[in-house]
Parts: C-alpha cells; structure tokens; sequence
C-alpha cells in the first residue's frame, strides 16, 4: 500500500534537508501529502511532535489552529504552512471577545477550550483539551462548580454524558463532522453487520450512540491495530481512510459517508509544500503576549493527561 515518492515527493524531500525542516501532516491530508510528511497524527500529537523536533523549521499540513499551536509550542522554529488560507470553520465560530463577553456573564467559571481554537481564544482559556482527552480534564476540574466548554457544543454534549457534569456550552460545531448522518451509519452497518464503528465526539450525538468507540483520529489508528475485529465503519473525515487501509492491509475499512470530507484539509498538496519550502512562507507568527497566555492552556491540560 506504501506508495513510491513521487517526483515532487523526491524534491520535497531534498528541499527539506536543505532547510533542515520537519513536515507535520494531519491525519485528514491528501494521500500523497501523507506520504511525504515526517509524521502523521492527530491535533495533540502533533503538537506534542512540533514542540520536540530538532528542525529549524516546521511546515504545517494542517488548519491554522494547528500551525498556531505548533508556534506556540515552538517560539524557536519557523512555522510555515503551504497554504494559508486552510482555516478550521468550527475554531472561526468563537472570536476572542466573543469568550471575554461569556466569562463575563459567569465570573467563578473555569473555563476550558477544545485545541481547534485560535491563538486569541487560548490566551482566554484556563484550560485547553484534545478529543483525545476532553473527559480526563473535564474529570479533574471535579472540584469546580461551574465549566465554560467552548466551541464544540457535541464533543461538549459527549464529555457531559460521561462525566456527569452540566457546562456552559458555546454553539460550534465541525460542519464536516455533522455531514454524517444516523442513517448512513445505520446502512453501513447492515452492510457490513460485524464491522466495528469507530466514531469522532465531533459527530451529532444520535450517530455518537451508535459507535462501539468515540475516539480522537490516531485513537481510531490505535483501536484499528489492536481490535480483533477486521472490518470497520469510520466515522469521521474520509482521509483517515487512507491512513487505516495502510497501516492495516489486512483489514476493512468503509468510511460511514463518503460526504465527510473537510475542504479545508485538502487545500495542501505536494505543489504547495514545493512553493513553501522554496520560498520559506506563509510564516504563522503569534504575538509574544497571546502565546504565552495561550501556552498556559496548554501546558495545564500537559499537567493533567
Ligand atoms: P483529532 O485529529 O484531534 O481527532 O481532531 C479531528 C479534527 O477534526 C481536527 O480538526
Ligand atoms: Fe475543523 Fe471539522 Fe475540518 Fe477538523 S474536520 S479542521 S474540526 S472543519
């Protein structure tokens, strides 16, 4: 399943020597974007990947929340993204004086964020979460009365159901996510009836309840090598598909809706990572007084997990 580098896979990969830069790629990128990069993962391993890498010089194939948060992680290096213009429509659904104005209405909140936020947002937050552990914080802020969730009013409706706990939920919501639908979820499965389904906490709750697992985009990569089973439902965006079908060549996977597909991630191709390279832009700079209130975010959800 590994595909050969292609030509331009061959000059990315000579271009990146040169300027001694580590390519991060999302696990929603293009298959041949995949298969250049350094690492693949989801928003809180790549996170943790760009703060430890040794390179001068991190070219992010991602959204901008994410390049923000690797230059936030990593003041030192340069982070470039090869397209700009690939922003999250959930994280743009929550400005900064947006959340200044909600905690002024609940002054003894704490208030914790999901990682698809700006760098403005974070510098708000008390505390920043990953799909991967938005209830392990939730479940140590147990001695706080009241919890601000922001911007992902389902992955909110999805941490309250399991730990029990009322929050302030902001409106937001990944308009990729909510393209998948109970029925597509309930024609898959007469399709393929022992299929496991492996579901984001971005989807509509009625499909959540469907799942076998509600889990972040690398945890589905986990639960899909170590499941006995070999045939999967994926609810989420259809590029992890690729991900799964080459790192398990043996097993099944069907993606729940061929609909989910998020445009923004598939704005990066191997062309763009060249011009990047190559000119060394666009440079995703966080003033010096945001990322430091942002990385305090990040750091306390580091503290927790
Ligand atoms: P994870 O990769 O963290 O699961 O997030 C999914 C997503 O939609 C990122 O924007
Ligand atoms: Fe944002 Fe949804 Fe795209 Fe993820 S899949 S980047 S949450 S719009």
């Amino acid at each position: 399943m590994t595909k050969a580098l292609s030509p331009l896979g061959q000059k990315i990969r000579e271009l990146k020597k040169k300027r001694n830069a580590v390519i991060l790629a999302h696990n929603y990128q293009l298959p041949e974007v995949q298969e250049v990069a350094d690492f693949r993962g989801d928003s809180l391993e790549l996170s943790r990947v760009a703060a430890k890498t040794d390179a001068e010089v991190i070219v992010f194939c991602g959204v901008y929340f994410m390049a923000e948060t690797a230059a936030i992680l990593s003041p030192q290096k340069k982070v470039i993204m090869p397209d700009i213009y690939a922003g999250c429509p959930m994280a743009n659904m929550l400005k900064a004086d947006e959340l200044k104005e909600l905690k002024k209405g609940h002054p003894d909140a704490v208030v914790l964020g999901y990682v698809n936020t700006s760098a403005e947002v974070k510098a708000e937050l008390d505390y920043c979460c990953t799909s991967t552990n938005a209830i392990a914080v939730v479940n140590a802020l147990r001695d706080r009365k009241e919890i601000i969730f922001v911007p992902d009013k389902y992955l909110a409706d999805f941490v309250a159901k399991k730990t029990g706990r009322k929050m302030i939920i902001w409106d937001g919501f990944c308009p990729t996510h909510i393209k998948i639908l109970p029925e597509d979820v309930k024609r898959e499965k007469k399709f393929h009836p022992f299929a496991k389904v492996m579901v984001h906490p971005e989807c509509l709750p009625q499909v959540v309840s469907m799942a076998d697992a509600v889990i972040s985009t690398s945890q589905m990569a986990k639960f899909a090598k170590e499941s006995e089973a070999t045939e999967f439902i994926v609810g989420t965006e259809i590029g992890l598909v690729y991900r799964l079908k080459k790192d398990n060549p043996k097993k099944e996977f069907y993606p729940a809706s061929e609909r989910a597909v998020c445009p923004n991630m598939k704005r990066t191709t191997e062309e763009k990572i060249v011009s990047a390279l190559e000119e060394m832009k666009e440079e995703v700079r966080v003033p010096e007084d945001i990322r430091i209130r942002a990385k305090k975010s990040i750091d306390r959800m580091l503290e927790i997990v």
